[in-house]
């Protein structure tokens, strides 16, 4: 099959699946979730997680208040969640109240911790970049929460117990097949 080679960039952000997020934050007592999908880990030691937020959204003005995030990673079965609020303004609606949204207490900082993660990494804001038309916020995890039977002794999601949720675009959600291969670089590397 032909390649398509084109300067008409296009909506490249949908050319992999990514990996749905709700991030939280909170300041002033009001605190909020959105979606994200644009985040990724950065560096081990320190532990640095990075999201891309617009400036515009409400959780922006809520970590760039108090310096810190929440990433909450959830199972497909929550989808409808993280499309409640990635479809709604926390602006305008106390989006906790209007979707039910069950917490657990943070340990080292204030931002809401959600039930429904399998995992979520509380965050110190450490940098908050423009690029482009969104902010790059980097944050020092300070706490992780596990919800420890869901992961392998090795501390890979275990596929048997957790279905990931991941995202197409175009509002479109998907899970991962649970076809794996163990292959090791070490005897990949050598070949
Ligand atoms: C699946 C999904 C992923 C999203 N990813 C991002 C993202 O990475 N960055 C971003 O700024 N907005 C993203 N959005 C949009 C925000 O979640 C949405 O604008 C939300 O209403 C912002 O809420 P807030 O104004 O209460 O902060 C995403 C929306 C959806 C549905």
């Amino acid at each position: 099959m032909d390649k398509v080679i084109t300067e008409d960039i296009g909506a490249f952000s949908q050319h992999y699946p990514r990996v749905a997020t709700i991030v939280t934050a909170q300041a002033g007592g009001r605190d909020n979730a959105m979606a994200v999908a644009w985040h990724t880990c950065i560096s081990f030691k320190p532990p640095l997680y990075g999201i891309s937020i617009a400036a515009k959204r409400f959780t922006y003005q809520l970590i760039a208040d108090s310096k810190e995030f929440g990433v909450n990673f959830l199972p497909f079965a929550e989808a409808e969640l993280v499309a409640s609020v990635g479809g709604s303004g926390g602006y305008e609606v106390d989006k906790f109240h209007r979707f039910n949204i069950a917490r657990d207490k943070p340990v080292k900082t204030a931002v809401p911790i959600l039930k429904a993660a399998y995992a979520a990494y509380e965050c110190k804001l450490v940098d908050d970049k423009l690029y482009g038309d969104h902010r790059w916020l980097v944050g020092e995890i300070v706490a992780v929460h596990l919800l420890r039977e869901a992961f392998t002794p090795e501390e890979t999601l275990d596929l048997e117990k957790v279905s990931p949720l991941l995202y197409l675009g175009h509002e479109l959600y998907l899970t991962a097949s649970k076809d794996t291969r163990y292959l090791d670089r070490e005897v990949y590397g050598k070949q």
